[in-house]
């Protein structure tokens, strides 16, 4: 018998779902503190979700846009999201290739128990097209970053990080396969560190126990 209480945990996807995966592998460990209850999709036909579907993880398509391909106003789109998740009694939110903007009042709602993962040593190269960028800066470092959400983008404290080296002849796409890979490894683990409560959000800081 199990004796780890596992959190409830909601996914919010838009992608092909690796993160996603390394989650799902991660919770089906007895050890591991996290049970996935729910995979959200803005995209039908994210592959994502049939990850989701053959881990028997229930699932939900809530697109962006309206009956007429408009978008939604954000708030609505939001509060969608936010009925899901209380539905499926989601403790925790991890977005992983979420590509949608998320409102303040939502992020507001999910304080502390909202995370990300992007693909930096953050707060280092925020935004889009990072491994582009990182090359064109001529670092020799770069990584991943799992962080609390906050309204502003990719700038919430910071949970975990792993660090890859920047190869001489990288292209963005050798060097997002090596970054990659270092996400499925350290989205469980921060993911842990917060179910745990070893790591928390406190007045706009991450704080470890
Ligand atoms: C990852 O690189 C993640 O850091 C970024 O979007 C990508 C999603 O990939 N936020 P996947 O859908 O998890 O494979």
């Amino acid at each position: 018998m199990s004796t780890v209480k596992k959190c409830r945990v909601g996914v919010l996807i838009s992608g092909r779902g690796s993160n996603l995966q390394s989650l799902i592998d991660a919770s089906f460990a007895e050890s591991f503190p996290a049970q996935i209850v729910l995979v959200i999709s803005n995209i039908e036909d994210s592959y994502g979700l049939a990850r989701a579907r053959t881990a028997g993880i229930p699932t939900r398509v809530i697109s962006h846009k309206d009956a007429v391909g408009k978008n939604k106003p954000r708030e609505d789109f939001d509060a969608e999201l936010n009925a899901a998740l209380h539905a499926s009694n989601v403790e925790f939110v991890c977005l992983a290739g979420f590509m949608r903007i998320l409102s303040d009042g939502f992020v507001r709602a999910w304080e502390g128990k909202l995370l990300n993962i992007h693909p930096s040593l953050l707060p280092a190269f925020k935004g889009t097209n990072v491994h582009e960028r990182v090359i064109a800066a001529g670092v020799k470092q770069s990584g991943a970053s799992v962080h609390f959400v906050v309204p502003e983008l990719d700038a919430g404290p910071v949970i975990s990080q792993s660090v890859v080296p920047v190869l001489a002849h990288d292209t963005p796409e050798t060097l997002a396969a090596r970054v990659l890979e270092a996400e499925h490894r350290l989205y469980p683990t921060a993911l842990r560190l917060v179910c745990e409560g070893r790591a928390r959000l406190e007045d706009g800081e991450a704080v470890f126990a």
